[in-house]
Formats: structure tokens, sequence, C-alpha cells
């Protein structure tokens, strides 16, 4: 990672690994202009650092006595699904689409942990004929297809709902008891479900699963889930535990995060203190510390507009259509300039998105040079996570492109919707 100096328009923490600042202060990813990039592939544009999402599955592999699941939702494609199956990690899936990208990427489909609240008879089925490892179960409803459809014995996991409340935004918290998933532990449901399916001719109980959230910067709400796990399955013959992903990551100047070797360091000493780890492997499964960093967006500024006395308005290329977390949760992000990493960033504006909403503000207050003009390029960096994957045609507007760079060139991993794509469905 380069050191940016104090006066860098973004520190660099929030920067992919391969970034570094050009003397003449472009923003370079190993070694190649980021404008280069804009220039060949137009913007809006999400470029990823895929070295960095390498070396971060390695360093939670390599800090973890257990099996570390890439979880899909926070950014897939079949780039994505080879990283993963290169690398050799696990992989969280929460749909039948993750499942068959996973599986157009070559990710084996003995290392899928299949999830989701509600899946469906269709989607049950899929993922058994194609072999894929672990089913997790959320509810009695799903026991019941799954009995209904097995043609032999089923791997199945137990998601449970710990009834911890982390600390984080209510709409990513996933543990406390007032939840969609999984089986509330507070009123036995996670007992009963424990001892049916241990119980059931067709379904193998071999795992048990929790998630309690994401952008969790708390190490103690970890180890919390730890202690209730360890409490409640200390009579319980079990395999695997899988403890979820939530990690969080820093976004804007000033935050900070555990790292990922923290973090899984943590999980395995506490695994070890309460005793949940005796005798069984424990699982985690992170997205967003995977590739959150790893990403940024490139946008081409167009119209600017200054209200004075109330407040500038920068517009760009995109919006809500490619980053929803500002709209859905208030997530706060930082914004530069991409030629100009060196200029100060010393005059305050919204970057607004291009759609018809107020709320499509990437930004609410970002800092950016007083002088900035249409056409310059601009970046939002830690967007690798939950921006593409949640991303819309809202307006119809055609998704960006996404790049892939390391230290051996780059290519383009998705390309750039055509407005073809947008009634390709049409009939
Ligand atoms: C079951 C499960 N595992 C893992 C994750 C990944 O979480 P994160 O991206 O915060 O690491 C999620 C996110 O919602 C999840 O629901």
């Amino acid at each position: 990672m380069y050191e940016s100096p104090e006066s860098c328009a973004v520190p660099s923490y929030l920067l992919p690994e391969g970034a570094s600042i050009s003397s003449r202060g472009e923003l370079l990813l190993h070694g190649v202009p980021v404008s280069q990039l804009a220039r060949e592939y137009s913007t809006p544009l999400f470029v990823y650092d895929a070295s960095h999402i390498r070396q971060r599955l390695r360093a939670a592999k390599g800090h973890f006595s257990g099996k570390v699941a890439y979880a899909a939702k926070a950014f897939f494609c079949k780039a994505m699904a080879e990283i993963v199956s290169e690398e050799d990690v696990y992989l969280d899936a929460a749909s039948m689409g993750e499942i068959f990208v996973a599986l157009a990427g070559g990710v084996t489909p003995e290392k899928i942990i299949f999830h989701g609240n509600n899946k469906s008879t269709e989607e049950l089925r899929f993922a058994l004929s194609h072999n894929v490892g672990l089913v997790v179960v959320d509810s009695f409803d799903e026991i019941e297809r799954l009995e209904a459809i097995a043609e032999g014995t089923i791997r199945v996991g137990v998601r449970i709902t710990p009834g911890i409340e982390a600390h984080t935004h209510e709409f990513i918290r996933t543990g406390q008891d007032d939840s969609k998933f999984g089986f509330n532990v507070q009123n036995g449901d996670a007992e009963m479900a424990i001892r049916h399916m241990s119980k059931s001719s067709v379904l193998d109980l071999v795992a048990v699963h929790a998630h309690i959230g994401s952008q969790i910067f708390s190490l103690d709400s970890f180890r919390q889930e730890v202690e209730v796990l360890s409490q409640l399955l200390a009579d319980v013959d079990i395999a695997e535990v899988i403890l979820g992903g939530g990690l969080g990551v820093p976004y804007v100047r000033g935050e900070t995060a555990p790292s990922i070797d923290q973090w899984v360091a943590t999980l395995d000493d506490y695994g070890f203190k309460t005793g949940l780890s005796k005798g069984r492997t424990l699982v985690v499964e992170p997205g967003r510390s995977i590739v959150a960093t790893a990403g940024l967006t490139l946008y081409e500024i167009g119209t600017i507009k200054r209200i004075p006395g109330v407040r500038d308005y920068v517009s760009v290329d995109g919006g809500m259509s490619d980053n929803p977390r500002p709209v859905l949760y208030g997530s706060g992000y930082e914004a530069f300039m991409v030629q100009r990493m060196l200029d100060p960033h010393d005059a305050k504006y919204s970057i607004a998105g291009k759609h018809c909403e107020s709320g499509d503000v990437i930004v609410r207050d970002a800092w950016l040079p007083s002088d900035i003009q249409g056409g310059e390029l601009l970046a939002t960096p830690v967007t690798g996570a939950y921006g593409f994957s949640m991303s819309s045609n809202y307006n119809k507007v055609p998704r960006p492109g996404v790049v892939f760079i390391d230290e051996t060139g780059y290519r383009v991993v998705i390309r750039r919707e055509t407005l073809q794509d947008l009634i390709r469905n049409d009939i």
C-alpha cells in the first residue's frame, strides 16, 4: 500500500492495495492511470484490484484454523467465481442465480453453502441436482420442502437467530429476535429444529449457522456470538459451526475497522476459550471485507449547480442505480478527483446522481477542488461491495462495466450494458 501524503485527496486505507499516485497527481492502479481505463471503457466504471481481493482471501485463510467461504452477495460474476475457485475457498450463495454463476465460473459444487430465508422448491431442486455441499435450512417450511423432494441424504445446516443486537444499521442487523432469518433461540424454535433434523431420515445435520449482521466494527459483537453459540451447542453433536460474515470496513476518512486477520484470529481465540471449536470446524463467510476496498467507481462530472449560500451540487453520470447504499442506509462515502490527487480538496459539494429522485445523492458532503469543471473524472472509493451487486436499471440507465486489474494487466470482466440490453427481455 502506498503512503498517502497528508495533503492527499484520500487516505490510502480507502484505496485498493495496488494504488499509487504519479508525480503529476494521477491515481494509478498497478501503475496504470485510472483515467486511461475511463477513456478506454467509458464511465461510470467499476474498477477492482483483483490482487487486493486475493490478498484478503489469503489473509482470512492464513490466520484462521477453519474454513473461509466468500459471500457472493457482496459482489459476484464469473471472474469473481474464478478467483474463489483458484484461491480454493468456499462460497456462500444465497440464490439459484448465485449458484449458477458460481458453477459457470468453475466453483466446485461441494464447496457451495446455500443460504436464503425463502428458498423455493425450484431453487432447492437446482441446488441438490448440482450437488451443492450444504443447504442451510432457515425455516420449518423449508424442512418440509426438503423432506418432500429428497431423493437421498441431504447435507444440511440450520440457521439460528442468536438474539444478539450487533452494533450496526438496523436494516443490516440479522441476529436479533425480530428477524426474518433463521430459527430463534429465545423461543425454543432453534432447539426444536435441531432436534427434528437430527432425527430426520433424509437430512444429515452437520452444521449450525448464525450471522449477526453486516458492517460491524466491534469485535465484541462477534465474541458475544461465539459465547451464545458455545452455550447453545454445549450438548449438541455437530461437526461445523458457521459464524457468518459481517466484518465492517472504513468508508470515510477517520473510520477504522479491525483487519480481517484480527477478526478471524479473534473468532479462533474465542472458539477455543469457550469450547465452541472443540472437535468442530469453524467457518466464516466474509463478503464486504473481501471486496469493498478493492473496488472504486469512476464517474464523469456533468452539471455543476451552485446555489449561493445553500449548497453546490456536482452531478455525475451514475448514481443510485450503481450505488444504492446511500439511499438505502444513509451510507457515507468520500469522493476525489483521480487526476488531481495532490490538489487541495477544500471546497464542499454534494455529489448527486442523475436519477429522478432528490434523494439520489451519493455523497452529501464531499470535499473537492474549488475549480472543478464538467468533464473531469471523479471517483468514489470503497464501492466494491453491495454496489454493483445491488445495481439496477432505474430510469433505464444501462449498468456500468466492471474492470479487473492486477500486476499482470487489466481486462473487462462485465461489459457495460447497451441500449439493446434494456429491451432484451421485452416481448
Ligand atoms: C448468511 C450471510 N453470510 C455472510 C454475509 C456477508 O456479510 P458481509 O458482507 O457483511 O461480510 C451475509 C450478508 O448479508 C449473510 O447474510
